[in-house]
Formats: C-alpha cells, sequence, structure tokens
C-alpha cells in the first residue's frame, strides 16, 4: 500500500489555526488510520463488562472491530474481529458468553485466546480438515489478529496495536492523576467504580476530533448550554450545574496530547460542596465519602477535575455522574461516540440510581448538554465541507504563549479556564503521529 502522505502541515503552531481539511479530507481520515489508530493507547471497555472467564464485548479500535474476550484462564485478549479466511466479521453480537466464535461464512472457529481452533471441510459439520486441506493448513498461523499491548488500568481495558508503544502510564504521564480521579472511589478508594451494565452508542454528523478536542478542555463553549443553565437540571435543581463547579484550570501535557480541566495538585482541604441537597441521603453519602476522601489523601498531594482527554478519543466526566466516551470514526464526517456511566461500587442503590438519572438527562443521545454539542460540532462539520469554506482554517489563538509550567505536575503546563492551549496540544500531537514521529521524540519511556 502506497504510503500515507504527510498531512502535519494542516496544524500551524506558529499562527494558531487548524486547516479544515484535518477536519474534513478522506485523505487525512485514512493517513490517521494508519498512523495514528494502529499505534496509540485506545480506550476498549471495562473488565466489570466481562467478569467472569468466556464472557466478551465487542468494540473498536479506529474503525475496526475487535472482541475484547476473557480466556477460561481469566486473562482478556483483544482480537481483530475479520476472520483470516475472507474477512468475515466473526462476532455479530455486543457481548456475550463465547467459548470459541464460529465464522459464519465457511466455518472456523477461533478460541476466546484468537487462536485458529476448528477448520471444516467441504460439508457442513462434518470435520474434514483432512479432506478440505489435505492436512497442510498450518492453523497456528492463521488466528485472530490479536493486539501486542493490552494493558488493564483500575478496571479500564487499553490496547494497542503498536509493539514498541510506551508503557501505558508512560503513555499516561502524569494525566494519570487526573484518571484516577475519575476512576477511583469518592471516597478515594483505589479503582472503587464500576460501569452501569449497557454502553450508549450513536451516530454523530461530524468528525471524531470534535469530540475530545471538546472535552479535553474548552470552557469557551459553554455559552452553547445556556438552556441547560435556565432549566437547572443539576443535581442542586435550580442553582444549575454550576452549583457543583469550583473554578478550574485548563491543565494540558504537550508531548501526550492529553489534557484536562481541573486542579493543580494540592494539600488543602475542600470544602464540601452540598450538590445533592435536595437528595438528603444522597447527599449524606456523598459527605461522608467526602470526608473519607481527604482522610485517604492526608498530607498527600491531591487532585480534582471535571472534564478531560486521554489522546487521541478518550474523554471522561470526573465529578458525578462519571462518564468515559470514545468518540469512533466513521468517516472523514461521521462518528460513533460510546458512552459508559461509572458508579461507585461501595455506594448504597439509591445513591447509584441518582448518578445515573443525572447522567441520562445530562449525557448521551437525549441528555441535554450533548444535544446541544452534538448539534454544534454536526452543523460545523456541514458548514466546513464546501470550497469556499475550506480556504479559511479554523482559529485556535486563544491563550497562545500565555502557557506556564504547572506545579506539582511533570510535563505539563497550566492555564486559566478560557484558553485554546489544550486544544493545540492536541493537534500538535495529532500532527505528530500523522508526521510518523517516533515515540522516543516525545514521550519518556523510562518509569519514574
Ligand atoms: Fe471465515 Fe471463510 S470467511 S471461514
Ligand atoms: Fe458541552
Amino acid at each position: 500500500m502506497a504510503d500515507a502522505l504527510d498531512y502535519s502541515g494542516l496544524v500551524d503552531l506558529a499562527a494558531g489555526t487548524v486547516d479544515r481539511a484535518a477536519f474534513t479530507d478522506p485523505g487525512v481520515f485514512q493517513a490517521e488510520q494508519e498512523r495514528l489508530f494502529t499505534r496509540v493507547w485506545l480506550f476498549l471497555g471495562h473488565e466489570s463488562q466481562i467478569p467472569e472467564p468466556e464472557d466478551f464485548f465487542t468494540s473498536r479500535m479506529g474503525t475496526e472491530s475487535v472482541i475484547v474476550a476473557r480466556d477460561r484462564d481469566g486473562q482478556v485478549h483483544a482480537l481483530l474481529n475479520s476472520c483470516t479466511h475472507r474477512g468475515m466479521k466473526v462476532c455479530r453480537h455486543d457481548h456475550g458468553k463465547a467459548k470459541v466464535f464460529t465464522c459464519p461464512y465457511h466455518g472456523w472457529s477461533f478460541s476466546n485466546d484468537g487462536r485458529l481452533a476448528g477448520v471444516p471441510g467441504a460439508l457442513i459439520g462434518v470435520p474434514h480438515f483432512d479432506k478440505a486441506y489435505r492436512g497442510e493448513l498450518r492453523r497456528e498461523d492463521w488466528g485472530l489478529s490479536r493486539a501486542p499491548r493490552l494493558e488493564i488500568y483500575k478496571g479500564t481495558i487499553w490496547a494497542s496495536w503498536d509493539e514498541n508503544a510506551p508503557d501505558f502510564l508512560d503513555y499516561l504521564g502524569d494525566m494519570r492523576l487526573y484518571l484516577d480521579y475519575a476512576l477511583d472511589g469518592r471516597d478515594g478508594s483505589p479503582g472503587g467504580s464500576r460501569v452501569v451494565a449497557g454502553v450508549q452508542k450513536w451516530r454523530v454528523n461530524c468528525n471524531w476530533k470534535f469530540a475530545p478536542e471538546n472535552f479535553i478542555g474548552d470552557m469557551y463553549h459553554d455559552i452553547s448550554h445556556r438552556s441547560v443553565d435556565l432549566v437547572g437540571i443539576g443535581p442542586a435543581g435550580g442553582k444549575g450545574r454550576r452549583a457543583a463547579f469550583r473554578p478550574r484550570l485548563a491543565i494540558g501535557f504537550p508531548g501526550r496530547g492529553h489534557g484536562v480541566l481541573g486542579e493543580l495538585p494540592t494539600t488543602e482541604p475542600e470544602p464540601y460542596n452540598d450538590a445533592w441537597a435536595l437528595y438528603p441521603e444522597v447527599n449524606d453519602w456523598y459527605r461522608v465519602a467526602h470526608e473519607a476522601r481527604l482522610a485517604h489523601f492526608a498530607g498527600r498531594p491531591r487532585v480534582a477535575m471535571s472534564v478531560g482527554t486521554i489522546f487521541p478519543n478518550m474523554s471522561f466526566h470526573g465529578r458525578q455522574p462519571r462518564t468515559i466516551v470514545v468518540a469512533h470514526p466513521v468517516s472523514p464526517t461521521v462518528t460513533e461516540l460510546w458512552r459508559w456511566c461509572l458508579e461507585d461500587a461501595a455506594a448504597p442503590q439509591a445513591v447509584n440510581d441518582a448518578a445515573r438519572v443525572y447522567f441520562l438527562r445530562y449525557s448521551g443521545p437525549g441528555g441535554m448538554t450533548e444535544s446541544d454539542d452534538m448539534e454544534n460540532w454536526s452543523y460545523a462539520t456541514a458548514a466546513s465541507l464546501g470550497p469556499i469554506a475550506r480556504r479559511r482554517p479554523y482559529n485556535y489563538q486563544m491563550g497562545m504563549g500565555h502557557a506556564r509550567p504547572a506545579p506539582g505536575l511533570r510535563d505539563a503546563v497550566e492555564c486559566g479556564e478560557l484558553t485554546e492551549e489544550n486544544a493545540r496540544i492536541f493537534h500538535s500531537r495529532w500532527a505528530d503521529f500523522l508526521r510518523g514521529e517516533p515515540w522516543a521524540a516525545r514521550v519518556p519511556h523510562a518509569a519514574e
């Protein structure tokens, strides 16, 4: 296959612009698939979706379907969902339980660790392996493609197709502190969360990059949620969402591409916010959990955050409702959004019910804020396709030259919350991959 063209010049950091072709051009989209999605660490799902041996769910890595399967020994594998015979999708279910995945086309079957287990001959249901292949097929060469790198971090499952990708924790860097904030229990207990059953999946007519760029720190777009604030759908009711907000900074990780709206590490005690005051039982539980969290971190720096993105396409909310959203590319102008809702493993049912209901009215295809965002992204994509529109790049000049090193964090910068620094960091990292830059050029490999 011809090597992808170098589209990295579409990002002009000196001018603070990104060419619209980065969001609309089929050639750029293909280059992203070949140069970015085959290398980075990608979020696949959560261990609580496959608690038992032989459980599986299907997910995506870029445009490609993968089966995330737990084998009979409990090991988790990410397998390309494409038969090695003629490419048929061997698993067409969202989740389930299976010892083997049998291809519907000619019947090859693959064990849940990816090995080619069975090859029928010409007659349906008769094991004529010897007759069809005369014993000459090397079965060990024809298993499903398996992602060589897979990491489970506090229940979240990540994989990369690149053998040489840095270890996952090096890939995260200090962004890990903010991911921890979202994944740990509200009392600070490590990894004390699980996903609410079911993943919301829906399609939006926009380029996939709109979503992670929005969640990496686009506080500026909050004006488009004005109606949400007027309705006051936050847990504090009429006081609206901001009752639960404390001032945030945009904190970005140049060279890694991650970013967050959050606080710098601090040992200052954080006052409890009565965001759930309308629901006394829920509020009481959060107050106790908050005290426990402060005790958990006593004398140690801790962070708080509201929303962030792990490069390239995994974003998350760290406050209630805690959610994960992944923007899967489908085409230059179509994106499939998947959303997971996290709940506290230790919380009583009433608390998790309240968080789930709030999640449904806030996020997802029927959520009030997400509807605003989807409308912006899809109209922006459509209005960027024409020959005249394509003459002008997007403007990313807000806050250029005003980033400072972030105290208490390695390889990080911070700005006030109204800045496009994190978006510039995202697109700069995107350009690195489209240029084919080696890992060692930006991400330090040695774990500290
Ligand atoms: Fe799967 Fe032929 S395509 S067995
Ligand atoms: Fe929004």
